[in-house]
């Protein structure tokens, strides 16, 4: 597209997997737009590294620390080699003062991600690593892509443990027993939900296990 084109050589960088764009707690100086490959948003708790969120193509981030004028709310790295508009704070507001259907877009994905943060705020509350992964699949697969065989998230078990803060073992064991109830299917792309209505009966069923116990 045209317009792409010119927004790429004017505010268009490259980065390198691996990029740190920024750190957590660091003054924010310009907010990103993902044109192409993607980025983790992570933050460090203790001495552990989580992952809030990778975004693709179309997404943004960094506009926090504009708005608000406080420091970098979690760090940014590049997840693949990819493609960012960089954008400075007067370009931002002159963007969203100039166009309603930017600042609308804006305020839809705020109220996404506070909706995702209420949902890992309750996913943390859960026990036992079963219950997170099935919790955290199911408010994925909501979201996620149609195919012929269900939903599906496109994530892998070593992702599933960066974003969920959970050991990569118990991540494997969670979804090899979620698989073996036949509530999902791993296929080489990710985790396929074939039916939302059951996963979610059968999340019920792991918290009144946890609740009661097996007997
Ligand atoms: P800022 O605080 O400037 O820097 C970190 C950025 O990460 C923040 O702006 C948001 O754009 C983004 N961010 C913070 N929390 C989340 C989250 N839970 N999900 C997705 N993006 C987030």
């Amino acid at each position: 597209m045209a317009g792409e084109d010119q927004l790429f050589q004017r505010f268009g960088r490259e980065f390198a997997k691996g990029h740190i764009l920024f750190r957590e707690g660091e003054p924010g100086g310009e907010m990103f737009v993902v044109q192409s490959g993607k980025v983790n948003i992570t933050k460090k708790v203790r001495e552990t590294e989580k992952i809030l969120a990778t975004l693709g193509a179309g997404e943004f981030f960094g506009e926090m620390a504009i708005l608000n004028n406080k420091p970098r709310s979690a760090g940014a790295v590049m997840a693949e080699n990819g493609k960012l508009l960089v954008i400075d704070p007067r370009t931002f507001e002159a963007m969203i003062r100039g166009n309603v259907e930017i600042a609308v877009r804006l305020i839809k994905k705020l109220s996404d991600r506070l909706q995702e943060a209420d949902e890992q705020i309750e996913n943390l509350l859960l026990k036992d690593p079963a219950s997170r992964v099935v919790h955290f699949l199911l408010s994925s697969a909501k979201r996620g892509r149609d195919t012929p065989q269900g939903k599906l998230v496109s994530l892998n078990a070593d992702e599933l443990h960066g974003r969920m803060g959970l050991s990569t073992e118990a991540v494997q064991q969670a979804l090899d027993k979620i698989a073996k109830a036949r509530i999902i299917q791993l296929v080489p792309e990710g985790v396929v939900v074939p039916d939302l209505g059951k996963m979610q009966k059968y999340l019920e069923f792991l918290e009144m296990k946890e609740r009661f116990g097996d007997t």
